[in-house]
């Protein structure tokens, strides 16, 4: 029987990929490790917290000896590593947290699982380390590029993609070197039910619904490839069950879509829910739609985000032919399932924004919050 280690079970990916694994694989027992930084947030597990197999872990990847304790003590056999410093703003204003829970953090990760798996115990249960990474690895495309594929030089840009892409080297490293079973996935930009509104989508839902100016980057017009939550988690799934232990996979969705495009469609779907539901013009009464008016309204222009990567686009044909991957969501499913659960969910981002985050925001942007 699979045991699973998730990292990073208490954030956005980690926290669907745990619901989907307790529907899909009922009986495999999972163990979260989570520093429930301002990220991870425990209420997003709370759907499970009555299931037998799952058992929660507050601590940090970078502690040494704390994963090659869980690793033990629970008979670990599949770790699937989603743990990271996510938002490439953030990055922007302060990398040092990325270097050292993305680099070191994974490094540490990837020591105990040798120790464990390789030094201790060769040839026990089947083992697996599975890797959950970026696109932003390969850096940015022009309008006519092909999109990304595996063997893509990578070219990060950011200091988050220069930290994941050296977190990818390190676990083909390992491979390479000790021999230790890893799987890598580069995924594009995710969306879907308890992300953090800092990222493009939730942020835009959540300003929408107080009134507050929808922050647009530049001109709008950068181009990312969008996959809903679900998706991945099952191409994750699908790496885990058939993927070629050292190989990597792109993930995507085949969606590119226009910063501007995605932002105008968000507002779309709440005028259509506000503007005709008494109930959620009473619940969101700053939402222009509660009155009338356009939520589009509150689209406001700002500075561009310093190195802002014009386009990202991922070729998954060898996941599609390798392990039938195949998006369920499109992206019109996809976002309203997104904006509904935001509109039935506003307890559950009103817990996890916080004033400090609020404060950090309001100083980064020329914006008004
Ligand atoms: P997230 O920021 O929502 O969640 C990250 C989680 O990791 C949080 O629960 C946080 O508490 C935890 N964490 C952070 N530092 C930690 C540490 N030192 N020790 C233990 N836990 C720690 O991120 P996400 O969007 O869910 O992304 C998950 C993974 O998927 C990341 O590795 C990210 O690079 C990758 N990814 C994300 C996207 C996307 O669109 N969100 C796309 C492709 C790949
Ligand atoms: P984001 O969700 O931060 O993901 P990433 O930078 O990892 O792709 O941003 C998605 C796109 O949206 C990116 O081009 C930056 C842009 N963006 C805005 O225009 N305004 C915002 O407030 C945010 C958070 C992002």
């Amino acid at each position: 029987m699979r045991r699973l280690l998730v990292t990073g079970g208490a954030g956005f990916i980690g926290a669907n990929f745990v619901h989907y694994w307790l529907a899909h694989h009922p009986g495999e027992p999972i163990v979260v490790l989570d520093a429930l930084t301002y990220a991870g947030n425990a209420a997003s597990l709370d759907p499970a917290r009555a299931r037998p197999e799952l058992t929660f872990v507050r601590g940090d990847i970078r502690t040494p000896g704390l994963a090659e304790r869980l690793l033990r003590e629970h008979a670990i056999t599949t770790i699937v590593h989603f743990a990271a410093e996510s938002h490439v703003d953030r990055s922007i204003h302060g990398p040092d947290a990325f270097i050292e829970t993305n680099v070191l953090g994974t490094h540490e990760l990837l020591k105990a699982a040798r120790r464990v798996w390789l030094d201790d115990a060769p040839g026990g249960d089947e083992v697996r380390f599975h890797h959950v990474s970026t696109d932003e690895v390969y850096g940015s495309l022009g309008p006519e590029d092909t999109p990304f594929r595996e063997d893509t030089p990578y070219a990060p840009n950011s200091p988050y993609a220069a930290s994941k892409a050296g977190s990818d080297h390190l676990v083909r490293a390992y491979h390479h070197t000790y021999g230790l079973p890893v799987t890598t996935s580069n995924c594009s930009n995710n969306y879907g039910p308890f992300q953090f509104p800092e990222k493009l989508i939730p942020l835009m839902l959540v300003n929408a619904l107080d009134g507050k100016p929808l922050p647009v980057y530049g001109d709008g017009l950068n181009v990312r490839d969008w996959l809903y939550v679900e998706d991945h988690c099952r191409a994750v799934e699908q790496v885990l069950l058939q993927g070629r232990v050292g190989d990597t996979y792109n993930i995507g969705g085949c969606n590119e879509r226009a910063n501007i495009d995605i932002v105008r469609q968000v507002c779309a779907l709440l005028d259509d829910a506000v503007g005709t539901c008494a109930s959620l013009q009473a619940q969101f009464p700053r939402c222009p739609a509660a009155r009338g008016a356009l939520t589009a309204s509150l689209v406001t222009f700002v500075d561009d985000r310093p190195g802002h990567d014009r386009r990202y686009a991922i070729d998954a044909g060898k996941a599609q032919r390798e392990l039938g991957f195949e998006p369920a969501e499109t992206f019109a499913t996809g976002l309203h399932k997104t904006v509904t659960w935001y509109l039935e969910h506003e307890s559950w981002w009103r817990g996890v924004m916080d004033g400090s985050y609020r404060d950090w925001l309001e100083r980064q942007y020329s914006v008004v919050l």
